[in-house]
């Protein structure tokens, strides 16, 4: 992987405020668009990526640092054996009480951006990547994204591909879907489109034409 002109040791010596600010760019897009997909293409090329999903993952996982919180909020019933957070049984909990939802969103939320934030700091390559899936549904720029890329393909194509992977009823689906923005939300907020509605080897050739703006970009 290649070194970006903001990662000399001298610099990380300095502290986090001797480095250059750097492009960071928000990656969105519907639940089973390609984020993940297109997000590794960037990465191949020395983009730093920041996961905002795997950083939440990490916080709810066993011994998780927002687990502590969320025993004190919630009780025992949503952590598992294992000491991480019982998916299942916090979504039956957010299902049948709306507000639980947004209490678990005000305990996770600014731990992410915490952990987000330190991770752009020290994460090496010539600009940075920040995978949000739901950027454009929470209103704000995520902390500070200089642009947002929405990962586009038309509603029946991720349909069928979310069904694929997880095996879930197309009603399901549907229903994730409707508490997402919609495909139009989310390319009017788009400074930049991929179109993953074709094969995924028509994704190489867009990373490549934006890898090459990006690092261009100050
Ligand atoms: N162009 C494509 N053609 C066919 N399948 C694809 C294409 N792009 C992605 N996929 C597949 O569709 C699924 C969703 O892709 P991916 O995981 O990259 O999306 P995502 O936006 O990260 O999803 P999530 O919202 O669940 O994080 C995966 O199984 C992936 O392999
Ligand atoms: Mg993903």
């Amino acid at each position: 992987m290649s070194h970006g002109p903001s990662s000399s040791a001298a610099s990380s010596a300095q502290g986090a405020e001797a480095r250059p600010r750097r492009l960071v760019i928000g990656l969105t897009g519907g639940i089973g668009s390609g984020k993940s997909t297109v997000a590794d293409l960037f990465a191949a090329r020395g983009a730093a990526v920041v996961d905002t999903d795997a950083i939440a993952h990490e916080l709810t996982g066993p011994n998780g640092a927002a687990i502590a919180a969320i025993r004190a909020e919630f009780g025992d019933a949503v952590i598992g054996a294992d000491g991480a957070l019982d998916r299942d049984a916090m979504r039956e909990r957010a299902f049948e009480d709306p507000a639980a939802r947004r209490l678990l969103e005000a305990i996770l939320h600014p731990m992410i951006r915490a952990e987000s934030r330190r991770r752009l700091e020290t994460a090496e390559g010539p600009y940075a990547l920040l995978v949000v899936p739901l950027l454009v549904e929470s209103g704000d720029r995520a902390g500070g994204v200089d642009r947002i890329l929405v990962v586009d393909c038309p509603v029946e194509v991720q349909v069928a591909r979310v069904m694929r992977r997880s095996g879930l009823t197309r009603d399901r689906v549907a229903t994730i879907l409707a508490a997402q923005a919609s495909r139009a939300q989310r390319l009017a907020a788009a400074d930049d489109v991929i179109d993953n509605g074709g094969s995924p080897d028509a994704l190489d050739a867009q990373v490549e034409a934006l890898h090459r703006r990006y690092v261009r970009i100050d």
